[in-house]
């Protein structure tokens, strides 16, 4: 059984993983849930009526609840979150694996030529604004005086300090404004509640749906299982305090500059 979930939650605890439904999310739903400690798990994505979220919720029957909601959607976030609310919970792991590379108007560009508004547009969205109007709409189930950690999936490519190959204008850019704006919460969550940690994490390069096109030069063992990058995660995640919050980090353990 891996370490237990960070900061001395007293169990059960809940949860909320948003980009559950494929990927390195639905990982770590399995994973948390496979935790007793963990008493319920919201799994939120745009389609959260999958078969493999539903098969979770046969194995871990009445601890699983999906939400299919768009986190750039702030009437239905807003529903969500009062739900919680008049149900009196706090959540003591918000993690978003949220993400966008390629598709949908997002464009992975070679160059500046290959650069367009709608792919900037895009990656932004879902990248950066997603992730924060969902920590918004959450704030109420987290601010307080419980232990409560924040981890988004960001990526290192998202680092500037790090930036050494450029390529990849609108997803570098989205995580680095994603990067400033969890650097930001941490300030304000610190007020809110002094038992909040918000964490930028770097899950490996893994193999799921969003980095497939790209995997053709990544070596095999460079290349993570979605279960492998979970579990390093939350590894990480187990090891980090309030005195963390702000902060970025590789499925390693290491420290990334911004
Ligand atoms: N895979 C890698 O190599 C890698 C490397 C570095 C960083 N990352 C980051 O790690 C995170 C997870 O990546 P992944 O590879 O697991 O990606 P993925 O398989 O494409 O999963 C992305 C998840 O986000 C959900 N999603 C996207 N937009 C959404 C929105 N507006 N509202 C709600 N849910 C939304 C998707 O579900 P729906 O489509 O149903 O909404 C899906 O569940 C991403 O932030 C990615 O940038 C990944």
């Amino acid at each position: 059984m891996p370490t237990s979930l960070a900061q001395n939650s007293t169990p059960p605890i809940h949860v909320l993983v948003a980009g559950a439904s494929r990927g390195i999310g639905l990982a770590l739903c399995a994973q948390l849930l496979a935790r007793k400690e963990v008493g319920q798990l919201w799994a939120l994505a745009r389609h959260s009526d999958t078969p493999e979220l539903a098969e979770l919720g046969r194995q871990h029957a009445g601890r699983l609840q999906t939400i299919s909601l768009d986190a750039l959607d702030e009437a239905a976030l807003a529903v969500f979150s009062g739900e919680l609310q008049a149900r009196g919970i706090k959540l003591s792991l918000l993690v978003s694996c949220i993400g966008l590379l390629q598709g949908e108007g997002a464009r992975a560009e070679k160059s500046l030529s290959q650069v367009s508004l709608e792919s900037l547009h895009a990656s932004f969205q879902h990248n950066a604004f997603a992730p924060l109007l969902l920590l918004k709409h959450c704030l109420p189930l987290l601010r307080g005086n419980h232990p409560c950690q924040i981890a988004m999936l960001s990526a290192r490519v998202g680092s500037i300090g790090d930036n050494r190959l450029g390529g990849w204008y609108s997803y570098r850019a989205s995580k680095a404004a994603l990067n400033q704006l969890l650097r930001c919460a941490s300030i304000e969550l610190a007020r809110l509640n002094p038992q909040s940690c918000v964490l930028s994490l770097h899950p490996g390069t893994t193999d799921t749906a969003l980095s497939r096109p790209f995997q053709a030069n990544v070596a095999a063992d460079k290349l993570f299982s979605p279960a492998f990058a979970a579990s390093q995660l939350l590894l990480v995640l187990a090891g980090k305090t309030p005195a963390d919050s702000g902060s970025f980090w590789s499925w390693d353990g290491q420290p990334i500059e911004w």
